[in-house]
């Protein structure tokens, strides 16, 4: 058995966890929906689906990889071979899905931090991003060809992955973070203070924050929410489970869990206000309400924003390359967290050599990436991830509980937590686990999968959707199921780091 690497400091272990938290999503993701699901009162469903899906699964995630001493593959089928594809199947999926669009925005984002420079996209940054540099295809149905700038950056993203996952996770990763974060704070604060002192930034701030009740009775917005608390906390990847798999024995599991929600969260809600003030500056020039200058998620980083760039009063390109600079960072520090999962997962299981894995998973993944570099990625993006999201990670989320609430036994899980974190969590955590997490998650997939069927996604073309979302799910449903087939040697699924202590827990 290979020898496992462990986090040098738990702060390494923090930082790295909290990496993984911020990312993309919480840039623009978490403002925009805040603004169109109700503004201040978007914060209750939001804080609600924190407390009772987002805390408990991530303090299951944790708990399990430090008991199992393993990534997802290891945990999974010490339980119970039976179980053990999920475990494959999570970080599979989020590799082979979300992963691979996910660097193509890394991509743009480096593009987009070249362009703040000389502010390439003009008078008309619309235009300059969908016909210009994405060269957007007419339909969903049409690959078009490669767009190179984006190979470009591209195969940079992936190059920055593969140079900081090759190695293990003390020498690569935490080093990574350690710099990373706390650069990601300071561009942050920047952005925040700068955002603040251009005119018309209260009034942004004020439609972002204005609360508005009626919205959240609409089921929709708490569903919205759920989904948000899902992904940005990277709940079922495999990476918080890979992550905690290499904690020592004494680690105080629930404190890591609330301080890593807690401070992505909290990081979501004020990188809002920079977006805000920003919008607010660009509605105050235009003498137009907020609501007309705001756009969706792309669009608001790549149309919306170089717009409002090249309207500051001074040091443009400095603001845009800092913008830009900060999804970067957010971004990769969130990437390279699932090279780590799903490379982990693969190497728990299989006497692979690691630098090898990531080796060829990242090559994999620069490959598998190129379909959204080319003229159709926007739509690509957009179906898969769709897909990805609400079916993929909400299914997984909902299984994970059941399996360790049940075949487990969320107990005997919440014993090792107690044993080794000095915090107690009571029996409530249990009856979330076991009953409330997949009862919330399974609703909301039924809802959504009912709302499929009466109508396409956006009306993309039914047969892009069954390509793209369908065979993506099945696909990786059955590759998982290829890991899972080959034996164990015993002795890892025998081998338990913690014996001394499940000693006296059982
Ligand atoms: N939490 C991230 C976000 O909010 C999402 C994320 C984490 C992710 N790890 C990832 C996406 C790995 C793709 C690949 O943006």
């Amino acid at each position: 058995m290979q020898k496992r690497a462990s986090w040098g400091s738990q702060m390494g272990f923090i930082l790295a966890a909290i990496g993984s938290a911020i990312g993309l999503g919480n840039i623009w993701r978490f403002s925009y929906m805040t603004y169109k699901n109700g503004g201040g009162a978007f914060l209750i469903p939001y804080l609600v689906a924190l407390l009772i899906v987002g805390f408990p699964l991530l303090i299951l995630e944790y708990g399990l990889g430090h008991k199992k001493h393993g990534a997802s593959s290891l945990a999974f089928a010490k339980i119970s071979r039976k179980i053990e594809w999920l475990g494959w199947w999570m970080p599979t999926f989020a590799y082979f899905g979300i992963m691979l669009f996910y660097t193509v925005i890394i991509g743009w984002c480096v593009n987009f931090m070249i362009y703040s420079i000389n502010l390439s996209w003009g008078a008309d940054p619309e235009a300059f991003f969908i016909k210009n540099f994405l060269q957007l295809s007419s339909s969903s149905t049409q690959i078009g060809s490669l767009v190179l700038p984006i190979v470009f950056s591209l195969a940079f993203v992936w190059l920055v992955c593969w140079f900081i996952c090759f190695r293990e996770v003390n020498h690569g990763i935490e080093k990574a973070c350690i710099i990373f974060m706390p650069l990601l704070f300071v561009l942050t604060m920047v952005l925040i203070g700068w955002g603040f002192t251009l005119p018309g930034a209260l009034e942004g701030i004020k439609w972002y924050l204005k609360p508005d009740f009626s919205k959240i009775m609409n089921w929709e917005v708490w569903m919205a929410a759920f989904g948000q608390i899902f992904f940005t906390l990277t709940l079922s990847f495999g990476v918080m489970i890979a992550y905690a798999s290499y904690l020592p024995k004494k680690t105080d599991i629930v404190r890591n869990a609330y301080l890593t929600g807690i401070i992505n969260c909290f990081y979501s809600f004020i990188m809002g206000f920079a977006v805000f003030s920003v919008l607010g500056y660009m509605a105050n020039q235009a003498g137009v309400p907020v609501s007309e200058v705001v756009k969706s998620g792309v669009a608001l980083a790549f149309i919306v924003f170089p717009k409002a760039i090249s309207q500051l009063p001074a040091f443009n390109n400095i603001f845009g390359i800092l913008f830009f600079g900060t999804l970067v960072i957010a971004g990769l520090s969130s990437a390279i967290s699932l090279v780590e999962a799903f490379s982990r997962a693969l190497t728990d299981k299989f006497d692979w050599n690691r630098k090898t894995t990531v080796h060829v998973l990242c090559v994999l993944g620069f490959l598998g990436s190129l379909l959204f570099a080319t003229q159709g990625g926007l739509y690509f993006i957009d179906i898969v991830d769709h897909f990805i999201n609400y079916y993929g990670l909400v299914l997984a989320g909902a299984l994970e509980c059941l399996l360790i609430g049940w075949v487990l036994k969320a107990h005997v899980l919440r014993n090792h937590i107690n044993a080794v974190s000095g915090s107690h969590l009571n029996k409530l955590w249990d009856y979330l686990i076991k009953f409330v997490v997949p009862a919330i998650l399974i609703i909301t997939l039924l809802i959504n999968l009912v709302k499929e069927i009466s109508a396409p996604y956006e009306g993309y073309s039914i047969v892009a959707i069954l390509i793209l979302g369908v065979l993506w799910l099945v696909g990786t449903a059955l590759l998982a199921l290829i890991f899972t087939i080959p034996k164990w040697e015993k002795a890892k699924l025998e081998y338990n780091h913690f014996a001394e202590e499940d000693k006296l827990l059982v």
